[in-house]
């Protein structure tokens, strides 16, 4: 593949009293992108961390803050997100598309300087992102349901990066939900190189190091 691997840890899997700890560790351990996993309680049924605390990470690490909006109104969050240190911002389609406020939600993020990224729920068909994909600086296809760590990767959802890497040679994919060093495999080879990973991450029983390290291999 010419695009290059950029594996990315959801810190949602770390010890939140020690996010700065944790996050930078990741990055010593080879890590291209902090994922952050932003959920209102209503886009999905969990509450994590809002540009408080992005904010906060921002003063301890000079890593690149990929946020990931599980949020209704994702409109409402973007210039406190800028504010906040963030460097990219993905929202879902399934927010905006029904209240006609796609391209305006694209158009404020890309104004803002932060890179923008659309993202689709399984159930979501990439259709729906279609007309967009040519403004985007990456896409996410969701492998699990959003809302929690450490589910089971739905490998179905591979044949929208299929189609999406035949179409796009030049988009970056990005997946997220779990990742892990058997998964990678069936992500790499459809194409995926933006690979997000929680729990394999975090796992106490594995080097992140290597499993970083296996990422990339995998994805090259
Ligand atoms: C799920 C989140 C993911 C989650 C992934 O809604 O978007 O980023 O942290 O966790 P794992 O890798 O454990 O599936
Ligand atoms: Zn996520």
């Amino acid at each position: 593949m010419t695009l290059k691997p950029i594996i990315c840890p959801s810190l949602l899997s770390s010890d939140f009293s020690f996010l700065a700890r944790d996050a930078n560790y990741m990055l010593d351990c080879g890590a291209d992108w902090l994922h952050m996993d932003v959920m209102d309680g209503h886009f999905v049924p969990n509450l994590t961390i809002g540009a408080p605390v992005i904010k906060s990470l921002r003063k301890h690490t000079t890593g690149h803050l990929d946020c990931h909006l599980m949020v209704t109104n994702p409109e409402l969050m973007i210039d406190d997100f800028k504010v906040a240190g963030a460097n990219s911002i993905t929202f879902h389609i399934e927010a905006t598309e029904p209240r006609g406020i796609t391209q305006q939600v694209i158009d404020k993020i890309k104004s803002s300087g932060m890179k923008c990224a659309i993202s689709v729920k399984p159930k979501t068909p990439i259709s729906d992102i279609q007309p967009y994909l040519n403004q985007m600086d990456f896409v996410l296809i969701m492998t699990v349901e959003p809302g929690f760590g450490g589910q089971s990767f739905m490998k179905d959802q591979m044949e929208k990066v299929r189609v999406l890497r035949q179409s796009h040679p030049n988009l970056n994919i990005q997946v997220d939900g779990g990742l892990d060093p058997k998964t990678i495999q069936d992500a790499a080879e459809a194409g995926a190189n933006v690979i997000v990973a929680g729990s394999s991450l975090f796992n106490p029983n594995q080097n992140p190091k290597d499993t970083i390290q296996l990422f990339k291999d995998v994805i090259n």
